[in-house]
């Protein structure tokens, strides 16, 4: 029943809470009943392929990790297309050097990122059971997304101002360069309007991942706020690395009550959601073998009641 009917999921929340692992694990159950699975990292800095070690990735999992950088280069080079081809060269050079330095501003890692993501997962649809998305942490997520949602608009600004443009530059006789323009601008809006509304359709699931920690906790409510406002469903939340019931000493019994205030503020707050809880192991996850286990444990927690 969990994740029945939802074949786009994205994992999510603060800095090692887990997500990487998390998105392994789930990737091997829905692998392990046979599912045809792309496992995708937006994370800048990737550790998917490091927790299944190289040679061991099952099969029918296909782990793909986006280039960041190279996301960047390619996105700057399309801004510097469009550019190129609506304003004289004059002010082309001026403007280069600018956008050239954009490299590192802001926002520009994600406006690249969402350029592959996007593509890679409208082109997957039709070949994967479950696209699985280990999402960088929440801040670039959200910027990501909430990008996504917006973009549309913005392109057919663009599209419009440069139809204008268009009638004065055919005149002298530079339409060709401009059309090809044109329609990528039509094919990146197309793109967005699909990708946006994909995001908003119940095929995709966003599942934050949070750890029973103060500031864990506290940037997930402002996560799950946003994300509805965005009107992304949210089928359950993962609290990962739970102390374990048995335990002894000074230290952990501290440990523990301390937790037990951080649980029952997530149960208080976050009552009206599934809720799974996965216990701190003693060691790392790492090898397949550690996802195989972890990949067990959820299908437990979740009562067997994981159906597809
Ligand atoms: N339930 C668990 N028990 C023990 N260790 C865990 C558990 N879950 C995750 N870990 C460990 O915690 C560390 C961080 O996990 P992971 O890399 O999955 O987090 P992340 O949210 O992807 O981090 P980042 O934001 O840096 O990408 C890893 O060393 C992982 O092995
Ligand atoms: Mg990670």
């Amino acid at each position: 029943m969990l994740f029945e009917g939802k074949g786009l999921i994205f994992l999510g929340g603060k800095g090692g809470v887990g997500k990487t692992t998390l998105s392994a694990s789930l990737a091997y159950l829905f692998a392990q009943r046979g599912e045809k699975v792309l496992l995708l990292s937006t994370d800048p800095a990737h550790s998917l392929r490091d927790i299944f070690g190289e040679e061991d990735i099952p099969p029918n999992i296909s782990v793909l990790e986006i280039d960041t950088r190279r996301a960047v280069r390619k996105h700057i080079n399309r801004v510097l297309n469009v550019v190129r081809a609506s304003v004289n060269p004059d002010s082309y050079r001026r403007i280069e050097a600018m956008i050239l330095s954009l490299e590192d501003t802001p926002g520009v890692e994600e406006a690249a990122i969402l350029e592959e993501l996007s593509k890679i997962v409208l082109e997957s649809l039709d070949n994967f059971d479950r696209i699985v998305v280990d999402s960088a942490p929440t801040g670039h997520t959200l910027q990501m997304l909430r990008a996504s949602i917006r973009i549309g608009p913005w392109i057919e600004e663009l599209i419009k101002l440069r139809e204008k443009g268009n009638r004065f530059r055919e005149a002298a006789s530079l339409g060709e360069e401009t059309r090809d323009v044109t329609s990528s601008l039509k094919e990146r809006r197309e793109r967005f309007v699909r990708f946006s509304q994909l995001l908003t359709s119940p095929y995709t699931a966003f599942i934050p991942v949070l750890t029973p920690e103060k500031l864990p906790v506290e940037e997930t409510k402002r996560l799950v706020a946003s994300l509805e406002h965005m009107g992304l469903d949210i089928p359950l939340l993962i609290v990962n690395k739970v102390l374990p019931e048995e335990g002894s000493g000074e230290f952990f019994k501290k440990r523990k009550l301390q937790e037990e205030i951080y649980l029952r503020e997530i149960r208080r707050y976050f009552g009206r959601f599934k809720l799974l809880f996965v216990p701190l192991r003693d060691k790392d996850v790492s090898g397949v073998e550690d996802v195989r286990e972890l990949a067990q444990l959820i299908y437990n927690l979740s009562d067997g009641g994981y159906k597809g």
